[in-house]
């Protein structure tokens, strides 16, 4: 998600700065390049070793050193920077930046950036209420900061109150929302489908398939980052809710038929990523169904939502996805063209790394001229920039979607 970004993460003196270390390493695993700057009472309540470690990089903490790589430290950490986040931000440090001063590292960096700056307040609640405190807390977002947090909550004084510093998963998606921010996707409406359905035998038992819904959820989650306006039709899947995304959840196809319908209309862009079940029982016991010797069960085919879907389009980009075994590209091109799509995202689901349960994925796109790009195996988040990518090409090239 964000490979090739560079952030500096400050971190100063609060009881939270134990929760930056869960940070640096979602923005880690998120593929950015990170460098961490300590103050000197951030350093008594977690070590730099853990975020070296964490990092992959020694910390900063000293203005008056010198360094190989630039003559001035603060400056070239700062010309560097994509993001700058200050998690958790002490009353202290706050009103060192809303009043211009600079005299430590972390300071007198964030003075030299012109990168965002996102701050996640933490302090005792009485701090946080303090008329200075919230005079600097305007200022600085009157100057174009942005802040997350505090929350509501327990403090580790002991107090109730608001002072909490946001959950890292929280600062995580704020910073990656800041960084991804794309003004073409501000305002549009992508509706996503994801996960299996269920299509019930009897009250306890279904026919279902082994989608997880990660590449749907990806999906998702990366168009919300991009800034549009989101909306996800879940199967039954054991996934979190990706963040301000509006869910619909339900469990057999015909229901997701209904939900993707009823939401059809004010959509720019479909992305059906569900593994609809074919076909549902003829009938479906009221009870449960005693074990015999055999069960005949009579299959009928469910309503076809992409076909339904292709139908009644009229401006909107829909993209489908094509699991395939075989004749990847025969079997693509066929459902493109069948179910009148724009774009459709195929995979081989027998390769290693690609198709469901898995975190990466392989996917080819076709589009409706024939043409296709390929790409190698990346992450589910990777892939879903990568669609999301062909859909804006598209809709730049056809102004009248
Ligand atoms: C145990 C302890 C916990 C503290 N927690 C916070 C806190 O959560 N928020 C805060 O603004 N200050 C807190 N402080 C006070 C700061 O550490 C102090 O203001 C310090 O000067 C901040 O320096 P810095 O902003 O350069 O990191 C705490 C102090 C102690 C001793």
């Amino acid at each position: 998600m964000l490979t090739g970004q560079h952030i500096i993460l400050g971190v100063t003196g609060g009881i939270a700065a134990y929760k930056a270390v869960e940070l640096c390493r979602l923005f880690i695993k998120a593929g950015a390049k990170v460098r961490v700057i300590m103050t000197e009472a951030a350093k008594e309540f977690v070590t730099p070793l853990t975020f070296q470690t964490i990092s992959n990089h020694p910390v900063y903490d000293q203005l008056f050193i010198g360094s190989e790589r630039f003559s001035v430290e603060h400056v070239g950490l700062a010309q560097e920077a994509d993001l700058f986040v200050i998690a958790p931000a002490t009353a202290n440090t706050l009103g060192k930046i809303a009043n211009g001063i600079a005299d430590n590292l972390l300071t007198t960096t964030v003075m030299a950036a012109k990168c965002p700056v996102l701050l996640a307040p933490a302090m005792n609640t009485n701090m946080y209420e303090n008329p200075l405190q919230q005079e600097n807390l305007q200022k600085l977002a009157a100057f174009g900061y942005h802040l997350i947090g505090p929350e509501q909550g327990e403090l580790a004084c002991g107090d109730q109150g608001r002072g909490r510093m946001s959950e890292p998963q929280a600062i995580f998606t704020a910073a990656c929302k800041i960084l991804m921010a794309d003004p073409f996707w501000q305002g549009r409406q992508v509706l996503v489908t994801a996960g299996p359905t269920r299509e019930a035998i009897d009250p306890i038992r279904f026919l279902s398939n082994h989608s997880s819904g990660k590449m749907g959820y990806a999906v998702a989650e990366t168009a919300a980052l991009l800034g549009a306006e989101v909306t996800l039709i879940s199967g039954p899947v054991q996934l979190e809710p990706p963040p301000g995304v509006k869910m619909v959840e339900v469990v057999s196809a015909q229901e997701m038929y209904e939900a993707v319908l009823d939401n059809f209309p004010t959509a720019d862009v479909v992305i059906k990523a569900a593994a609809v079940a074919d076909y549902r029982p003829l009938q479906q016991s009221k009870e449960k169904i005693k074990k015999g010797s055999e069960l005949n069960l009579n299959l009928i085919p469910n309503p076809d939502i992409l076909a339904e879907l292709g139908k009644q389009k009229q401006r909107q980009i829909l993209v489908g996805f094509a699991a395939e075994t075989n004749n990847l590209r025969e079997n693509a091109l066929k459902k493109l063209k069948q179910k009148n799509l724009d774009l459709i995202v195929a995979n081989n689901v027998l390769q290693e790394g690609a198709g469901f349960a898995v975190d990466t994925n392989i996917i080819q796109i076709f589009y409706r001229t024939g043409e296709n790009k390929e790409f190698p195996k990346m992450t589910k988040q990777q892939a879903a920039k990568e669609i999301l990518c062909a859909v804006k090409e598209l809709i730049k090239k056809n102004p009248v979607y």
